[in-house]
């Protein structure tokens, strides 16, 4: 792969995971407020970002050549973005229940995870 593509996913990738965090809060506070219309534009446009990071995600670990540890970091992202989605769906739909905090769980744990070993403190 050629180091300007390489650049391109690197840059995509690191400029926008913070902002789908963001607009995943933005998205849930907005359902949480009743103000649906909003939650659900917010939401379409994370959903954008979810496309953004896994491929250039996926364009990192193939320039990378598959290390094992951005192999797990991937599945664990791919996690953390179902759990995102269960939250603002089943939160909109009214069928979230008893599973909010366990879904919580999975978002707080994954994130952490995700993000420490995409720094790279978390490696092996
Ligand atoms: C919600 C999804 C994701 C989040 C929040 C996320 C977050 C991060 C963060 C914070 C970094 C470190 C950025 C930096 O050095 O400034 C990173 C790097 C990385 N991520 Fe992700 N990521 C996600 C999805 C993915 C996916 C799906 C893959 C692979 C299939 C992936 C592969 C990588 C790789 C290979 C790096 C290393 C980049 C480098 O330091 O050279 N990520 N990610």
């Amino acid at each position: 792969m050629s180091q300007q593509l390489l650049n391109i996913f690197y840059q995509s990738h690191i400029g926008s995971w913070a902002i789908l965090v963001l607009l995943f809060l933005v998205s849930y506070f907005l359902l949480k407020g009743g103000i649906n219309k909003g939650a659900k534009i917010v939401h379409m446009i994370l959903r954008l970002f979810y496309v953004i990071q896994i491929v250039s995600g996926i364009g990192l670990l193939i320039g990378y050549g598959f290390p094992a540890v951005y192999i797990i970091k991937g599945i664990l992202a791919i996690v953390l973005i179902y759990a995102m989605e269960m939250l603002l769906v089943r939160t909109q739909k009214g069928t979230i229940g008893s599973k909010a905090p366990m879904y919580w769980g999975i978002f707080v744990v994954t994130l952490v995870l995700v993000v420490l070993m995409g720094f790279g403190v978390l490696s092996f």
